[in-house]
């Protein structure tokens, strides 16, 4: 059977209708546990009442909305519109991404053992040593000034176990990522990145059993959870040297432009630049990352996603700097070319962020694997292009590890 999947607003949810995907960007969610038959009008109470604007509803398993559009319609409406926006050209970064990632290895992993060892101190009740987190964040800055990729790529990789230290330290980059398409200042930058590192620091003071959770959360658990902010903040008031933007980071993380955030339901300009944009790459990591509970999304997915919630939870000016930063089809995505052929994208600077470098791996027309050649897709035919990219990829449905290839 064909499932149909359509997207309604809020205000045409009516009980016996099959709730499919509650379209919502954050994660610890008491009603994330997926998909539900709506059986009383409170259930709908409750969903506005957690800023739920727009949602998908299984129309197999419950009451119809006729006239509203399918989830393939809405998908092709977005990545058309996300094109159109987004042919301009990334920049060209001062180091080749392959001559940048042994160093980012090296850094990545030295923010592991450090945002590591901070998480456990805080846990014991130890202040934090922030010099500690700004030597590693300096040198992080600096990976991100040579070529953002590389440090972007390899935070990708996450063991589940630890989850919530890698996320710290992906914050981190990714924020600095963010503020270099913003020409911020190297010193605001870095007060960024410190802000990421630690912005869910106040998790340290929430009970693991209610942080690991995998079921659905009760509403005491989750606003149980939701105190992570304010410990957060308390944790970084004991710091003498803390900056106001790093504040704002670990304060504002959760907050939403329409005001459903938390924990001072702050709407749009109420939160600072800082906070919006913590709030923009905490949702996209959260969300691309795998957890022990269900499979990441691919980082086109997501930012699709992200662009389409971008009416309400978050400023759409941000939004699209945001794609801009991470680029439609970000190194590491597996693609399918017009040619039939499965292509790992390595690298876009100096390009249009719809044609970047792809290295040809797999011939889906023949099902085998291909000697691995490059493809410059803002090239024609005959200049080692003439290729044009039809959609992503799932790694995992075609058995590809495409970072095996970066
Ligand atoms: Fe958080």
């Amino acid at each position: 059977m064909n499932q149909m999947i359509k997207k309604i607003s809020i205000h045409q949810l009516q009980p016996g209708m099959f709730v499919h995907d509650m379209d919502c960007g954050w994660m610890e969610h008491p009603f994330l546990t997926g998909s539900f038959k709506v059986r009383v009008d409170k259930d709908i109470e409750r969903m506005v009442e957690y800023g739920i604007h727009e949602l998908y509803i299984d129309t197999d398993k419950g009451l119809d909305v006729p006239d509203a559009p399918t989830q393939r319609e809405v998908a092709v409406v977005l990545t058309r519109q996300m094109t159109a926006l987004f042919e301009t050209r990334q920049p060209v970064e001062p180091t080749s991404l392959h001559d940048e990632m042994g160093r980012a290895r090296v850094v990545l992993s030295e923010a592991n053992r450090i945002i590591g060892e901070v998480m456990h101190g805080a846990r014991l009740g130890r202040q934090i040593e922030q010099e500690k987190v700004d030597h590693v964040v300096s040198e992080m800055s600096e990976s991100v000034l040579r070529n953002k990729d590389a440090l972007l790529s390899l935070c990708r990789i996450k063991e589940k176990d630890n989850y919530t230290f890698l996320h710290s330290v992906s914050v981190g980059v990714l924020l600095m990522s963010f503020s270099r398409t913003f020409n911020l200042k190297n010193e605001d930058m870095q007060l960024l990145g410190t802000g990421g590192m630690l912005h869910d620091i106040g998790k340290t003071r929430v009970p693991d059993r209610i942080l690991n959770k995998t079921g659905a959360l009760t509403p005491d658990e989750f606003s149980t959870i939701q105190r992570h902010v304010v410990y957060g903040q308390n944790i970084l008031a004991e710091m003498p040297n803390i900056s106001q933007t790093s504040y704002e980071v670990v304060a504002q993380h959760h907050e939403r432009y329409d005001g459903s955030g938390y924990p001072l339901k702050l709407k749009g300009a109420d939160m600072s630049i800082y906070g919006q944009m913590a709030s923009i790459v905490d949702v996209y990591d959260a969300i691309t990352s795998d957890r022990c509970y269900r499979k990441g999304m691919d980082p086109t997915v997501a930012l699709r996603k992200m662009f389409e919630w971008s009416k309400f939870h978050f400023d759409p000016v941000l939004i699209q700097t945001f794609v801009r930063t991470i680029g439609i089809y970000p190194v590491g995505t597996l693609v399918m070319l017009e040619s039939r052929k499965i292509a790992v994208v390595i690298d876009q600077q100096g390009r249009d962020l719809t044609r970047p470098l792809v290295l040809v791996v797999f011939d889906a027309l023949k099902h085998c694997h291909l000697t691995p050649q490059d493809v410059d897709l803002s090239k024609p035919l005959g200049h080692g292009g003439g290729d044009k990219i039809v959609s992503h990829e799932s790694a995992e449905q075609w058995r590809i590890d495409p970072y095996q290839y970066i």
